[in-house]
């Protein structure tokens, strides 16, 4: 009889599945501060718990395709109707069905690093190869994006760019000009802007997806919205793009509670609004009340973290998040990059916890 193991895909064969150990012990420790993994600290707004109560009612029927929601999302967005819009359990699923439809095995996804890392879970699962194109350290000081390294990257083998904008964990946007360029290549290329509420739809790249079938952008309501545990996202592009990858979803992969729970968010325009003043007050008032410490550099962000290199202060950034974490802080750590081992990441918090943990970093970089 042959062994079991013998009949795994080999590429998803030895591959580990995903746990955040982060997560998992911030749930077991709820004392502890989560400011790790870019999570809203408001808790859902009345107009959404009042959704959830209403359709958990329902819940013994089956959801149906999202028409209204879906519709929501376009009118949002300028789009024509819903069939611009494909909904999934989470952004992280978006990226799934869309990955399907476009790689094979062998084939290669172009995504910038450091970046979120989904792009590289969901391609290996199907057999690609991640290409990873490094920003640029500009002058010890910014983490450019490298527009001309992403295109000169591209091989016959090149199925899917993929750009978060603005990107985790550097926080900036990339040039508007930037987009176009690499939308001309006709390569199926994602703008993942999980975290573009915090600076505006202003800053979208949707207008692009009239002008190029090859361009989808994705969206989460687990940033801004404050909606991480309900697994809601969702992606917008041409009809007949977006017709195709759904033919990738699983039926009825989003359940009738979270629909009709991220309609009274999107609805909630003053809710979403209180949500974002927050966060950039608070981002402000932790660059700011960091800014004295030498060596540290800050990484100007237009979302909900901010990254940091300590390096320049000759401190590593697993020190600082071990440091952080015996007084009650749970911060991200980074990898090794550009010649530093100082990197971290701070989710913004309550306003009790940017204080906290502002304090927290003064105590180790003065020590
Ligand atoms: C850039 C980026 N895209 C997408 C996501 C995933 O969000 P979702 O909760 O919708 O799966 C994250 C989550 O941290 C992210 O940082």
């Amino acid at each position: 009889m042959k062994s079991i193991e013998q009949y795994y895909v080999p590429w998803v064969k030895g591959i580990p599945m995903y746990v955040s150990g982060h997560i998992e012990l911030a749930w077991r420790q709820p004392e502890l501060h989560r400011m790790m993994s870019n999570e809203n600290p408001n808790e859902p707004s009345p107009k959404v718990l009042e959704a959830i109560v209403n359709y958990a009612k329902k819940a013994n029927r089956y959801p149906d395709q999202g028409l209204v929601v879906r519709s929501k999302i376009a009118e949002i967005n300028g789009l024509d109707g819903p069939e611009n819009v494909l909904l999934g359990n989470g952004s992280s699923e978006v990226f799934d069905n869309i990955f399907r439809t476009f790689l094979q095995p062998g084939e290669e996804v172009i995504q910038h690093t450091p970046c979120f890392g989904i792009y590289k879970l969901r391609g290996e699962i199907l057999g690609g190869k991640l290409v990873s194109v490094p920003m640029i350290y500009k002058d010890q000081k910014e983490l450019a994006y490298d527009p001309d390294g992403i295109l000169n990257a591209i091989t016959d083998k090149t199925k899917i760019i993929v750009i978060a904008n603005p990107n985790n964990p550097t926080g900036n946007f990339m040039d508007a000009e930037a987009f176009v360029r690499i939308a001309e290549t006709g390569i199926p290329f994602i703008a993942d802007e999980a975290y573009v509420e915090y600076a505006g739809l202003k800053m979208s790249q949707v207008p692009l997806t009239k002008k190029y079938k090859n361009v989808l952008v994705t969206r989460t309501l687990s940033k801004a919205y404050g909606l991480a545990g309900l697994r809601f996202g969702y992606a917008m592009g041409d009809k007949d793009v977006i017709g195709q990858i759904s033919a990738a979803l699983i039926p009825w992969n989003v359940g009738t509670i979270p629909m009709w729970a991220a309609l009274a968010a999107l609805e909630d325009t003053e809710g979403l609004a209180m949500r974002v003043k927050f966060n950039n007050e608070q981002v402000d008032f932790i660059q700011e009340s960091l800014s004295d410490i030498p060596g540290l550099n800050i990484f100007k962000s237009h979302a909900n973290y901010i990254l940091f290199d300590g390096g320049g202060a000759g401190k590593k950034g697993k020190d600082m998040v071990a440091f952080a974490q015996e007084r009650g802080i749970i911060l991200r750590p980074e990898s090794a990059k550009y010649g530093s081992d100082g990197w971290f990441r701070v989710t913004i918090g309550t306003r009790e916890e940017n204080q906290m943990v502002v304090k927290v970093i003064h105590e180790f970089f003065n020590q």
